[in-house]
């Protein structure tokens, strides 16, 4: 999770001060702003990713977009890598689905095997290593095969430019609370042509045009699947956050977090301790002296906030015999005195 800039908590806060109304519903001035808030952060948070607004569906975060489109579309098997979060994996095993598990991004075997009404749902950037896959790959290939892609962006569209048109994804998941956002918000962008393949995951009011005792006609994506009241300072408090992201650049916004994390993987280079980090932002380390959960203790003592264990994706961790680590988890405002600090303390807990 991210912290949030002023402005976000502004626009939050605004909605409940001067628009608390629901959108969509009633005719008076107030439902009308909302409304049209509510029309603006999609249009924002659309064009952020790249995408038209009858794309993108709002969603509580990565994890109720994944789920849409496990529940609400029709497929054989699916294929997850090794480093699949469990928001990408419990949903289809609970559901019973044939899992192909890779190793890593393996193109000879989704070359092989995925096929018609196949899912490949993989992530773009690694939560535990920041490790990034070729998506664009990936998903041409599934396209080629006739297979479905979806991509757990949940990781990557906070940190960097990213293009559903470049990338070629059927579906794309992603939450706001990593991207500045308020906590409970999220989207799904489906593909047009893939929509109509799509049920909703939830019905009920707001998402019907009309209906009879026996029947109801369902709007179309995104309105026909998002039914009740929407979390809606939420979403226009995640189109504030898209623009504040957007007025820096996601180019700078990338630039700075490799910088960062060069400056840290050097400053740990002569430590004790074991390092994942596979790409920019993100730097999971371990120590034999210390469990996972006694050094994120030890930095938080510090006033270093991290996150220790196994991060969601428990798999990975049983087959490599780690027990967890502590994840420094790397944003725009974080500084080189914070790195510094960082590595500071882990010298010190290492040596203890
Ligand atoms: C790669 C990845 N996928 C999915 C999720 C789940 O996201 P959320 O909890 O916002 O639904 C996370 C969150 O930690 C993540 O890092």
């Amino acid at each position: 999770m991210s912290l949030r800039p002023e402005k976000v908590i502004q626009k939050v806060e605004q909605y409940y001060r001067e628009y608390p109304g629901c959108s969509g519903r009633s005719a008076h001035s107030i439902s009308e702003k909302t409304s049209k808030e509510l029309e603006e952060a999609r249009r924002k948070t659309a064009s952020f990713i790249d995408a038209s607004p009858e794309e993108l569906m709002f969603t509580s975060g990565t994890t109720e977009a994944i789920n849409t489109v496990a529940q609400g579309l029709e497929f054989d098997r699916v294929f997850v890598t090794d480093r699949a979060h469990n928001s990408n994996r419990a949903v289809f095993q609970e559901l019973g689905k044939e899992i192909v598990n890779m190793e890593g991004l393996d193109v000879e075997l989704l070359k092989s095997e995925l096929g018609e009404g196949d899912l490949l749902s993989i992530l773009h950037v690694s939560n535990l290593d920041g490790k990034v896959f070729d998506i664009k790959k990936a998903c041409r290939i599934a396209d080629e095969q006739g297979a479905y892609s979806m991509i757990d962006a949940a990781q990557s569209i906070p940190h960097r430019p990213f293009s559903v048109k470049e990338v070629g994804a059927d579906f794309v998941a992603f939450s706001g609370h990593k991207m500045l956002g308020p906590s409970g918000t999220g989207g799904l962008y489906a593909s047009e042509n893939v929509q109509d393949d799509l049920s909703p995951l939830k019905y009920g009011g707001g998402a019907i045009s009309d209906a009879t005792v026996h029947d109801n006609d369902r709007k179309k994506f995104p309105e026909g699947f998002e039914p009740g009241l929407q979390n809606l300072a939420g979403f226009t408090g995640l189109g504030a956050a898209v623009e504040y992201l957007e007025k820096i650049g996601m180019e700078k916004v990338q630039r700075h977090e490799k910088e960062l994390t060069e400056r840290l993987l050097e400053g740990l280079e002569d430590l004790e301790v074991d390092v994942y980090c596979e790409g920019t932002g993100i730097v999971s380390i371990s120590m034999d002296s210390m469990s996972h959960g006694e050094l994120a203790h030890f930095l938080d003592r510090r006033d270093i906030k991290v996150r220790s264990g196994q991060h969601c994706v428990h798999p990975w961790f049983k087959n490599k015999d780690v027990d967890g680590t502590v994840r420094a988890s790397l944003h725009l405002y974080n500084s080189c005195e914070d790195i510094d600090r960082f590595v500071e303390e882990v010298k010190k807990a290492s040596i203890l």
